[in-house]
């Protein structure tokens, strides 16, 4: 099993996982400074770029699954191209090296931001409108898909919600409610699905085996929660003033036109796909594992 993006946020979460599930972890890392943080979940670290085929064509050489979490964000120093490149290019060339070497599976993973806005319940196949970062999720989920071959090569894309734990988007969220610059997106009576870091990983650990080619996997906890509920419960949690919110308008001009549309979007999902798999969470309701992590992440 090769996970790619194995020093990252949810990269690490999976290759611990699949050790404690009992697979053979290998984790492909770009930076060698991130070996010790894969070998320290009991996974092998293989340090290549996802760019380099030659580098991926080692890293799954004998593998029967690879998961493809690997991916750039804009940033200073980050040149343009390369959040595109990282996620639709490298997908692609991870999933014609794993097909060519005889690999049967590749997970891969997307987001649910590659949903609509929707005023219901979003389920695993409904409609999508993917904008901004979600678009090269989406792009990535047609480059993977293209290279599937029914009983040769399966490709199974997986749509995690909002995954808190101690790092990514939930840190930031925390570090600007302790600075008292968090804002929530207008009146923030938007639903969002949030789902913990280690429920996540199990998914992906779950669809290694059990996930059927060709689908998506909506991985979402049972409980969506508000953004004002969120946010509210979070400052609670660290003692700091509860926040307001702040216009749409102002939101765009703070983050841009994409990234406000997802984090004003109404997104309330159901996981019944992959708990017809056998999965369930863990942590049903961010009400309880939310104010739990930040317990347990300390005082910053
Ligand atoms: N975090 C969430 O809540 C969440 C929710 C839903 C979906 N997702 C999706 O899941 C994916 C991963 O997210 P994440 O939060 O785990 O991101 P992350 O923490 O930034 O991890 C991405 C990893 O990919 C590695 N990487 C970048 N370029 C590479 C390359 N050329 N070759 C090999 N490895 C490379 C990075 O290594 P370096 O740091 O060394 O560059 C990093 O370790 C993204 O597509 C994201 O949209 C995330």
């Amino acid at each position: 099993m090769l996970v790619a993006g194995a020093g990252g946020f949810l990269g690490r979460a999976i290759s611990s996982s699949l050790v404690e599930g009992g697979y053979l972890a290998r984790g492909l890392v770009r930076d060698p400074a991130k070996s010790e943080s894969v070998r320290r979940v009991g996974a092998n670290p293989v340090v290549g770029d996802l760019l380099d085929a030659a580098a991926v064509r080692r890293a799954v050489a004998e593998c029967d699954c690879v998961i493809q979490v690997a991916a750039a964000y804009p940033g200073p120093g980050v040149p343009p191209d390369r959040p595109r490149s990282v996620r639709v290019d490298g997908t692609r060339l991870l999933a014609q090296e794993a097909r060519a070497a005889g690999v049967h599976r590749l997970i891969l993973g997307s987001g649910y931001w590659v949903y609509a806005d929707h005023p219901g319940v979003l389920h695993d196949d409904s409609p999508l409108d993917p904008r901004g970062e979600s678009r090269l999720n989406f792009d990535a989920e047609r480059a993977a898909l293209a290279f599937a071959h029914p009983g040769e090569f399966e490709v199974v894309i997986v749509r995690p919600g909002m995954v808190y734990g101690d790092g990514s988007w939930f840190r930031g969220m925390v570090d600007s409610l302790r600075a008292g610059t968090y804002r929530y997106p207008g009146q923030g009576d938007n639903y969002w699905s949030l789902v913990a870091l280690s429920d996540a990983a199990h998914a992906f650990r779950t669809l290694v085996d059990a996930g059927q080619s060709g689908e998506a996997y909506l991985v979402v906890d049972d409980h969506p929660i508000t953004t004002r509920e969120l946010s509210t419960l979070v400052a609670r949690e660290l003692g700091v003033a509860t926040p307001s919110g702040v216009p749409f308008g102002e939101l765009r001009s703070a983050v841009g036109d994409d990234v406000a549309h997802h984090l004003a979007a109404n997104r309330a999902g159901s996981n019944q796909r992959l708990r017809h798999l056998g999965w369930s969470p863990l942590t049903p309701d961010a009400r309880i594992g939310v104010p739990r992590l930040v317990r347990s992440m300390g005082p910053g």
